[in-house]
C-alpha cells in the first residue's frame, strides 16, 4: 500500500467518492481499494443513476465510465459541470475510447485513467492530484472572496472619509462665511454710524433754518452759512455712504467667490484688502502688524474663493499659534507675478514650529490646540486647495522662536496685463 499522503479524512468530514460504471467488478474491486484508504464510497451502475446521485448526495470527487447504457459518460460529464462545475470528474475509459477521451478532457474533466486498470496506485495517485488541485482552487477563491471583500470595504471607508472630509471642508467653509459677516458688521458700522450722525446734524440745522426763514428774520450770510454746512453734510453722508457701498460689493463678492467654484479674473491687491478687512475686528486691541508687497496692477484669472480662504487660515495661524504670547507679531505679504506664476511668500515673526510640528503642519487633524477650539484642519485644507484646486505647490519653513516661512507658487490662468 502506497502512503496516503493526502487527507482523506479530516476531522469533520470523510470524503466521498461517487463511481459510475456498468461493470461491477470495477465499481467493487475500486471501492474496496479506496474505502481501505477512508474514503467513503458510492456508486451507480449508470449515467441516468450516476446523475441523480450526484445531485442528491454531492460527491466530492466522481470516478465516470464513458460507454455506459441510458445516459454515456459525456452526457454525465455535460450535465455535472453545468450543475455542479467545482466536483471533479476523472474518466475511466477503455483503451479504445482515446477520442471520447480526448472530448471529456475538453468538456472539463479533470483526469483520465485507462480501463483495465492494471495497479491501483494510479488510481490513487490521479484522485490524489484531483483533490490537491480542488483544494489549491478552493483556496483561490476564498483568498479572492476575502480580496474582493476588503476591497468593497476599503471602497466603503474610502467613500466614508471623502464625505466627512467634504463635510468638514464645508463647514470650515461656514466658519469662515462667518467670520466674514462678522468683520462686515463691524466695517460698515463706521461710515453707517458717520452718515447717521451727519444726518441727525442735519436735521437740527434744517429745523434752526426753518425757524429762522419763518420768523422771517433770515440774513444773507445766514442763508450762505447754511448751503455751506448743507454742503458739508452732504458731501460727508455721501462718502460714507459710498465707502459702505464698496464694503459690501467687496464682501459680497468675497461671499459669493466661496461658493462660486469657477475661476474669474480679478484684481489681487485689491481682493487682498478686502480678506484684509474681513479680518481686521480680530486684530483690534492688538499691536500686531500686516505689511502687503503686490502690485497694484495684477489681474489674475484664478479661485478667488481659495485665495480668501487660505489667506484667512494662514493670518488666524499665525494670530492664534505665532502670536500667542507676543505683543508685536508682524505678517509679511509678498506677492510676485513672474511668467504666468505667482510666487507668494508667508512670513511672520511668531513663535515658529519645530522641526516635528513643521513635518505634520499639513497632516490632517494635526493641532496642537485640541481642545482649545483648534481642529488641526485648516493647513491640510489650506495645502488642497493650492495643491488640487490651484495646481501649486506650497512649502513650509520653520524653527523653535524664527516664526514662520510659507512659499507658495501658483500657476495663473491668464493674466491679460502682465
Ligand atoms: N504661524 C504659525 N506659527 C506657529 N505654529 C503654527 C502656525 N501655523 C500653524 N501652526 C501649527 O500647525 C498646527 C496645524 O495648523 P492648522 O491650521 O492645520 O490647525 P489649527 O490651527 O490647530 O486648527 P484649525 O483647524 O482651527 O485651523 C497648529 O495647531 C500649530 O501648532
Ligand atoms: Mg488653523
Amino acid at each position: 500500500m502506497i502512503e496516503n499522503k493526502f487527507d482523506i479524512i479530516d476531522a469533520t468530514h470523510k470524503k466521498t467518492i461517487l463511481i459510475i460504471d456498468d461493470e461491477v467488478f470495477i465499481r467493487k474491486s475500486a471501492k474496496s481499494f479506496l474505502e481501505d484508504y477512508g474514503f467513503k464510497v458510492i456508486e451507480a451502475q449508470d449515467g441516468q443513476e450516476g446523475f441523480e446521485r450526484c445531485e442528491k448526495d454531492k460527491p466530492d470527487l466522481i470516478l465516470c465510465d464513458l460507454r455506459m447504457p441510458k445516459m454515456d459518460g459525456l452526457e454525465v460529464l455535460d450535465a455535472v459541470t453545468k450543475s455542479q462545475p467545482k466536483i471533479p470528474i476523472i474518466i475511466v475509459s477503455g483503451a479504445g475510447n482515446i477520442k471520447d477521451t480526448v472530448n471529456a478532457l475538453r468538456l472539463g474533466a479533470w483526469d483520465y485513467i485507462i480501463k483495465p486498470i492494471p495497479n491501483m496506485d494510479v488510481l490513487y495517485h490521479a484522485i490524489n492530484k484531483a483533490f490537491e488541485r480542488a483544494d489549491f482552487i478552493k483556496e483561490k477563491h476564498r483568498h479572492q472572496a476575502n480580496l474582493e471583500k476588503a476591497n468593497k470595504e476599503l471602497n466603503f471607508l474610502v467613500d466614508t472619509l471623502n464625505q466627512t472630509r467634504d463635510k468638514l471642508v464645508q463647514s470650515e467653509k461656514m466658519a469662515a462665511l462667518g467670520e466674514l459677516v462678522a468683520g462686515i458688521a463691524h466695517e460698515i458700522n463706521t461710515p453707517i454710524g458717520i452718515g447717521v450722525t451727519a444726518a441727525s446734524f442735519l436735521d437740527v440745522k434744517t429745523k434752526e433754518f426753518e425757524k429762522k426763514y419763518k420768523s422771517g428774520d433770515l440774513k444773507k450770510s445766514e442763508l450762505e452759512s447754511h448751503l455751506k454746512v448743507l454742503k458739508d453734510i452732504s458731501d460727508t453722508i455721501l462718502i460714507n455712504m459710498e465707502r459702505a457701498g464698496e464694503l459690501i460689493s467687496s464682501f459680497k463678492q468675497i461671499a459669493v467667490d466661496q461658493s462660486n467654484e469657477k475661476p474669474r479674473l480679478f484684481n489681487l491687491n485689491n481682493y487682498i484688502e478686502g480678506v484684509l478687512l474681513s479680518l481686521k475686528p480680530k486684530f483690534i486691541d492688538t499691536d500686531h502688524t500686516i505689511e502687503i508687497s503686490c502690485s497694484d496692477d495684477i489681474e489674475i484669472k484664478s479661485f478667488p474663493g481659495a485665495f480668501y480662504q487660505i489667506m484667512n487660515n494662514l493670518i488666524l495661524n499665525s494670530l492664534f499659534h505665532g502670536f500667542k504670547d507676543m505683543d508685536k507679531g508682524r505678517i509679511d505679504m509678498l506677492f510676485n507675478l513672474k511668467h504666468n506664476c505667482l510666487n507668494f511668500i508667508y512670513k511672520d515673526n511668531g513663535v515658529g514650529m519645530t522641526p516635528d510640528q513643521c513635518m505634520k503642519i499639513f497632516d490632517p487633524f494635526y493641532t496642537t490646540t485640541r481642545g482649545q477650539g483648534g481642529t488641526g484642519l485648516g493647513m491640510s485644507i489650506v495645502f488642497n486647495l493650492i495643491t488640487q484646486t490651484l495646481k501649486g505647490s506650497i512649502e513650509c519653513e520653520s524653527s523653535e522662536k524664527n516664526g514662520v516661512k510659507f512659499e507658495i507658487k501658483i500657476p495663473v490662468l491668464s493674466c491679460p496685463d502682465s
